[in-house]
């Protein structure tokens, strides 16, 4: 029976795996002939960056375990790569699935392809066009040696045609983390903090801040923290730490009254905090697609976006690095002028349905384009 390889990593690549894992589990009780090996490159390992997120999203003990660990980005991308060429040789599988942009999404889609084992790409086709974020690196490297890209948008089917990608290996099906966010939506709960801080709904705001250009400065992270502090008008703001912004936050002289720092919230206290937040501030991507399919303003804390649709269609705006920005951008809030939004088409919560369709299909011609035509 062909077996497909599912990688995940880091955070933000949990909530786009459980429902693939989900729909294959139930596409085999249907009678489609495909297996998995759940294969976590252990890139995050804790339980606040990890074992929560399995827990609670209903996905199984990985198969495998390449306990990467902490290290620079190219420590964690060779250690990858040479753990998991070790376990393709000792047991290859027909086909990697890789989702994101992570480091690992990156390592193992490489190490696949240079075995000749075909690689599918969830979310394929996004880009920031900046190269100092280095998930763009990991996306442009990733998709120039993907067999099969699985899409969120129109806007990376176009960007995926412009790099010579071939219509018959693009696949426009929707997005996997809106699957999730649909099949969850009704366990949402408030975390500890909701009573202990009396958190009314719209009556307070979720930070969430962990890129480079944002956190490794400490005089940029004071500026902005004192900016978000001020523009909020006093109201809590609930800001769960990333790791990486733990350090430089414990350099800081002095934090705004109104900012909460907590830890990283588990992903349906995470989204019951975002539901019911008057907006949300943020450097991140994927937040900016919740925060579109729930109308929830969002505020982000870059010049780019590699979701533009997130902008166009739903209720994210780019705010930008510069702190001063951020004052008029809440004024416009508070005064009742956020616009409305709407939904991206296909972001249906039936995208992981669509792609275990596509993988049987695929898998059961066993086709391997060569080359690629880029
Ligand atoms: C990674 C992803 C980023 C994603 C983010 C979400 C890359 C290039 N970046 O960045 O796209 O938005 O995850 O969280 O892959 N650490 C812990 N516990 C853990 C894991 C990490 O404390 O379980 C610490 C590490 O020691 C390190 C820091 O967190 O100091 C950063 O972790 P790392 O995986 O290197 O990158 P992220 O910044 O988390």
């Amino acid at each position: 029976m062909p077996r497909v390889d599912i990688i995940a990593g880091a955070r933000p690549n949990f909530m786009k795996i459980a429902p693939i894992i989900r729909a294959m589990d139930q596409a085999k009780e249907e009678g489609c002939r495909m297996e998995y090996r759940l294969v976590h490159t252990g890139q995050h390992y804790d339980a606040l960056m990890s074992g929560d997120f399995f827990a609670q999203l209903g996905i199984p003990e990985p198969d495998v375990n390449l306990e990467v660990g902490s290290g620079t980005q190219a420590e964690q991308t060779a250690t990858i790569m040479v753990r998991y060429e070790k376990l393709l040789l000792e047991s290859r599988s027909d086909l990697c699935l890789v989702v994101g942009d992570v480091t690992s999404t990156m390592a193992c889609a490489i190490a696949a392809q240079k075995l000749f084992v075909q690689v599918a790409h969830v979310e394929g086709g996004i880009r920031s066009g900046d190269w100092a974020m280095p998930e763009e690196i990991n996306r442009m490297v990733t998709d120039s040696i993907t067999n099969w890209f699985f899409t969120t948008s129109e806007t990376a089917n176009d960007n995926l045609r412009k790099i010579g990608v071939s219509e018959d290996r693009i696949f426009f099906v929707g997005n996997t983390m809106i699957d999730t966010l649909k099949l969850h939506f009704e366990q949402l709960c408030p975390p500890a903090l909701w009573r202990e801080e009396s958190l009314q709904p719209q009556q307070y705001f979720v930070v969430t801040m962990h890129r480079p250009s944002n956190v490794d400065g400490i005089v940029q992270l004071q500026a902005m923290l004192s900016a978000i502090g001020e523009g909020c008008r006093g109201m809590p703001v609930v800001f769960p730490v990333h790791p990486r912004t733990a350090k430089n936050l414990r350099e800081l002289p002095g934090l705004p009254d109104n900012l909460r720092l907590v830890e990283p919230q588990p992903y349906l206290e995470f989204n019951f905090l975002v539901k019911h937040a008057k907006a949300v501030i943020t450097d991140s991507g994927g937040i900016s697609e919740e925060t579109t399919v729930m109308g929830v303003p969002c505020l982000t804390l870059r010049d780019t976006t590699e979701r533009p649709e997130t902008v166009t269609i739903g209720s994210n705006e780019l705010i930008g690095t510069d702190p001063a920005k951020l004052r008029p951008a809440l004024g416009k809030l508070f005064a009742g002028e956020w616009k409305e939004g709407s939904i991206p088409e296909k972001w249906d919560g039936k995208t992981s349905k669509r792609i275990v369709a596509v993988l049987e299909r695929l898998l059961s011609g066993r086709r391997h384009p060569v080359g690629g035509g880029h």
